[in-house]
């Protein structure tokens, strides 16, 4: 599958399929398609009621022409933000692949280009056409629908947009690239991605010079004292895997750390899971996946910024050797906590690696990702994930990364009055708040206490790291949620 660019017109330019976007006045604005085609396109319009309504769309044969069809596509003319506009790229792009046509020529809507710059819309329709026609049918002997795919897409443009657009292009397929590789991590079932499964994974981005790789293992961990880690993994067959990813380019003068959960299965340990809730919960390391996905993409982009990944890779499993509800662990900073439900396992690792991340890696600005609590499901929904932050300018960074990328996040607060929620008798912390309300604040309240006062976002991404049912951006499963936002962050945050 490829994406080009042409300054050719409809219906010079060879395709098979050409999309034309159309608002409202479509009459008007297909005009530039000459006498010809227009009366043509007006009395197929009248037989099939096409009216320009949102969604509607209307196909037309050419003959004599190298563009050999015609695709209308109606849409709400007002473009709001970038979620809004992939959204109407992906349906199009599914509508056109439902034609069966190999060579797809792309026609920007005109107040697309009127409102956005030329290398921003050519990012998001070149990422969203990555997106949009990724599958994951490995594992299906027959797939479902053995349609030809869409071979080629040729974006329309004018010369003086071409270098801008040549640009955005390119970007906007490597952003797509890194959120497919998540996706593939994601989607594969626990007993592949295991911790050493992550691990291998990261090492195989080590190939590049900038990018440089180091795994620790159990007996390592715990001389760095990342005992909540090891609590969490020790129900487990598979040992627990630290993972450091380091890229460096020359001259720079801002260090970030990237921190993804995870747990490569979710069964709440002891604290056992219903089987419903377990179902998905392969899914559990979707932030460790995204931050491998950013990864695979740094030596590609080459950010001016130094990037450190950290992900502790484990698996929470209950067995005769698992925690006990009302263990006490102490994490790398000293701080002790009461383990009084398994199930809230991320927290325990991601206070390790918080630690870590303060006391070896001293950055400016610490972002983690996880799929941290059902609550902030229940807050926000399924597709937004829930930001939380002690640094109001280092989030609104991270929120003009997300609106920039189309990935929906909200901000919830860190309520100081509910601090009193996680503070055990007998521990410095407890794993769980005292009451069920609120508890996606609570955990980010949690993690709060293992960052020393750093810039800090955390996302809480339990929601938008998956999807039950197919979008036209995202068949089932794995969204690959952050790494878009992650990769645009790093170029907002450059030299700064
Ligand atoms: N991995 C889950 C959170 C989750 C739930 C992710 C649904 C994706 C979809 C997490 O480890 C968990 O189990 N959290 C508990 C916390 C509770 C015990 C305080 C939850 O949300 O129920
Ligand atoms: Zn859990
Ligand atoms: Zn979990």
């Amino acid at each position: 599958m490829k994406i080009s660019l042409s300054t050719k017109q409809i219906p010079q330019v060879a395709c098979d399929l050409a999309i034309i976007f159309v608002g409202e006045n479509w009459q008007k604005e297909v005009s530039f398609l000459g006498k010809e085609i227009t009366s043509l396109l007006l009395e197929v319009a009248r037989n099939e009621n096409f009216i320009g309504k949102e969604n509607q769309s209307l196909s037309l044969n050419l003959y004599n022409f190298p563009t050999k069809k015609l695709l209308f596509y109606a849409i709400d003319e007002d473009i709001k933000n970038i979620h809004n506009l992939q959204e109407t790229l992906a349906k199009t792009i599914k509508t056109a692949e439902k034609n069966s046509r190999k060579k797809i020529a792309l026609l920007p809507y005109f107040k697309w280009s009127q409102k956005l710059p030329s290398e921003v819309l050519a990012h998001a329709i070149s990422k969203t056409f990555f997106l949009s026609t990724y599958r994951f049918n490995k594992y299906q002997s027959k797939t479902p629908l053995p349609k030809p795919k869409i071979e080629e897409l040729i974006v329309l443009t004018t010369p003086a947009k071409l270098s801008a657009f040549e640009t955005g292009i390119n970007l906007g397929k490597i952003y797509a690239e890194g959120t497919n590789f998540a996706r593939n991590l994601v989607n594969e079932p626990a007993s592949i991605t295991t911790p050493s499964h992550l691990a291998k994974t990261a090492l195989s981005l080590a190939e590049n010079k900038l990018v440089k790789v180091t795994v620790l293992e159990k007996e390592e961990m715990a001389k760095l004292g990342m005992n909540c880690v090891l609590g969490v993994a020790q129900g487990s067959d598979h040992p627990p895997k630290f993972i450091r990813l380091a890229y460096k380019p020359p001259s720079v003068r801002t260090k970030i750390v990237l921190i993804g959960k995870g747990i490569t299965f979710d069964t709440g340990g002891l604290s056992l899971k219903p089987s419903a809730s377990m179902e998905t919960m392969k899914i559990d390391m979707a932030a460790a996946a995204a931050i491998l996905g950013v990864f695979s993409k740094l030596a590609q982009l080459k950010p001016k910024i130094e990037v450190i990944g950290l992900i502790t890779a484990c698996e929470n499993m209950p067995s005769g050797k698992a925690l006990h509800p009302g263990d006490i662990l102490q994490a790398l900073n000293g701080k002790t906590i009461e383990v009084l439900n398994t199930d809230a396992e991320g927290r325990l690792t991601l206070a390790d690696v918080l630690s870590y991340a303060v006391l070896k890696e001293k950055p400016a600005y610490i972002i983690d990702l996880a799929t941290l609590t059902g609550a902030c499901m229940k807050a926000l929904g399924r597709d937004i994930a829930g930001l939380f932050t002690n640094n109001p300018s280092f989030a609104q960074k991270v929120k003009q990364a997300a609106d920039n990328q189309g990935e929906l996040l909200w901000e919830l607060p860190l309520a100081k009055q509910y601090q009193e929620e996680i503070k055990s008798s007998i521990a410095d912390l407890r794993n769980i708040g005292k009451t069920s309300y609120a508890g996606a604040i609570t955990a980010a309240l949690f993690l709060e206490e293992f960052v020393g006062g750093i810039p800090w976002v955390h996302l809480d991404i339990a929601g938008p790291a998956y999807k039950e049912k197919e979008t036209a951006l995202n068949p089932a499963g794995a969204t690959g949620f952050g790494v878009c936002l992650l990769l645009h962050l790093l170029n907002l945050l450059e030299n700064k």
